[in-house]
């Protein structure tokens, strides 16, 4: 086995066309048995072995409340790989990522599960050279954290006195806290046990490759910055929307709703990006020195019965199936008030943004599942034409679009060709399927190689998660004191308060 320290001396760190691979290394999955890992955590973790991103002694261990010998866990494993992995299935990849599969069976109270897990990891140290650096993904409910970190501790497995190159690290997954005071919480809770350096929440919209995008299009680029303030900018439009609804997910979405799933996390994360300085370069503390400074210039704006909505999906019709309204749905309490469609006013309060609103939404069931940041520009202060020949013309607008359909597109008026001036909107199109030939990473792979490789960049700090309560509780709280959420038709685009929230400024929602 190779020394710890030793360096590779035809490696040269400046070369971009060396991937980086993550060292020595295991992954331990608490919650294995739970859709996020059967659908995004397994497949990621075969298509990283299969981009030969993994180390050659790489090591997989599931830990669940299951009868399962680690032939069991393979198995389960092997399923999800074929069912959703992104990159092609080999059998050559597949049998050596198997021979480092263990299942650890138990519950998180039970002590002698976690001795177990002890005496597996030790022994994969030894038989596959994992060289004690490990990670413990926590893919488990929040209420869960206090044991399993506990846990941990107490069976030497967080670290603590391990040689200073030898790592353990923590993954946790949203929610972190339903509100400031739990979010605080849990962090005690985490960092009692995991110093903060060594801990990785995850948010998966910052794996996503559109959304790094954002700070190249805004810092690579000349043409942007100049125009990007309050000077030029009308407002923002962020949303998310999806089309499925929440049939299975009551456990975790009942009480939770679309504010705290989503708004609180992914587009928060989404206006940082935004709206953030540039930062003095891409070390993970300078970017995330600039993402709290925007989140703490950032408030709700009220009063929130006139700038916010919120929404529950009712049965009916959609693209010609029946589905049934939130409340039917199995396991939800049949006068359950959780929210499937959020929308927000968000200011930030600094030079830059003052006076811009940020709008944010998000909702179940609406008409197409699509995630996009639209930048819409003021009107031109002068228009040197007849009134009958801009009456086609809107606002020009950027738009940075997440998913589906990958890309970027700039709206603006062109004149129709013809005799008579007449100018109306067109678009310039950037499509990731058309500029590159290369298809993009999912998010989960990105982010389990930079667990790996301990590159903390794409992870939100403890402080932007509690900022980010910080500015979502006041919203949450009227909410909470003010009757129940308004119900919308499957398929449609929200609530009609959606609408009123930008009619009063006598602006109005994009359709996607
Ligand atoms: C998750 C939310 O974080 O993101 C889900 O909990 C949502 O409710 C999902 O469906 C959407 O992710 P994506 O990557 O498909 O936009």
């Amino acid at each position: 086995m190779k020394p710890q320290n030793w360096v590779n001396p035809l490696r040269d760190e400046r070369d971009k066309r060396l991937p980086r691979i993550a060292g020595p290394c295991g992954l331990v999955i608490f919650g294995v048995t739970g859709d996020l890992s059967r659908k995004k955590l397994m497949p990621a973790v075969y298509d990283l072995a299969n981009r030969g991103l993994l180390p050659p002694g790489f090591s997989l261990v599931g830990f669940a409340r299951r009868d399962w010998a680690d032939q069991d866990f393979g198995q389960q494993v092997h399923d999800a790989v074929r069912e959703h992995a992104r990159t092609p299935f080999k059998e050559s990849v597949w049998a050596r990522l198997a021979e480092g599969l263990r299942f650890v069976p138990g519950s998180f109270d039970d002590d002698e599960a976690f001795a177990r897990l002890a005496k597996t990891v030790a022994a994969l140290d030894e038989e596959r050279g994992t060289g004690g650096n490990h990670a413990f993904y926590l893919s488990i409910p929040p209420a869960a954290f206090p044991t399993v970190t506990q846990q941990l501790a107490e069976h030497g497995l967080a670290g603590g006195d391990q040689p200073p190159n030898v790592w353990r690290r923590v993954v946790i997954e949203k929610p972190f806290g339903h509100d400031l005071a739990s979010a605080r919480e849990l962090n005690r809770v985490v960092n009692a046990v995991f110093e903060e350096e060594s801990v990785f929440r995850i948010d998966h919209y910052l794996g996503k490759e559109t959304v790094q995008n954002i700070l190249a299009l805004r810092f690579a680029n000349q043409l942007f910055e100049p125009i990007w303030n309050a000077n030029y900018v009308d407002h923002v439009q962020i949303t998310m929307a999806e089309d499925i609804g929440l049939a299975g997910r009551a456990g975790y979405y009942d009480g939770i709703g679309a504010a705290r799933d989503v708004i609180q996390n992914h587009l928060l994360q989404l206006l940082a990006f935004t709206a953030m300085e540039e930062p003095l370069s891409f070390e993970p503390s300078q970017l995330r020195a600039e993402k709290v400074k925007v989140l703490r210039a950032t408030k709700a704006v009220g009063p929130f019965d006139q700038t916010t909505a919120r929404g529950q999906y009712a049965g009916g019709w959609q693209g010609g199936v029946k589905v049934r309204g939130l409340l039917e749905e199995e396991g939800f309490a049949p006068d359950s008030t959780t929210e499937t469609y959020a929308a927000v006013t968000l200011a930030v309060q600094n030079r830059r943004w003052a006076g811009v609103p940020f709008y944010l939404r998000t909702g179940k069931r609406l008409g197409r599942r699509v995630t996009e940041i639209a930048v819409i520009f003021k009107r031109a202060p002068h228009l040197p034409f007849d009134h009958t020949a801009t009456e086609e013309l809107g606002q020009n607008a950027l738009v940075i679009r997440v998913q589906p359909d990958e890309g970027v597109t700039l709206r603006f008026g062109s004149k129709v060709p013809g005799s008579t001036m007449e100018v109306r909107d067109v678009t310039m199109d950037f499509g990731y399927g058309h500029a590159f030939t290369e298809s993009s990473p999912e998010a989960y792979e990105r982010l389990i190689l930079d667990v790996l490789l301990g590159e903390p960049s794409l992870f939100p700090a403890n402080e932007e998660v509690e900022l980010s309560w910080q500015i979502l509780d006041p919203v949450l709280e009227h909410w909470a004191r003010s009757g129940k959420p308004e119900p919308y038709a499957p398929g449609s685009w929200g609530p009609p308060s959606a609408d009123a929230i930008l009619a009063r400024s006598g602006r109005h929602w994009r359709r996607p």
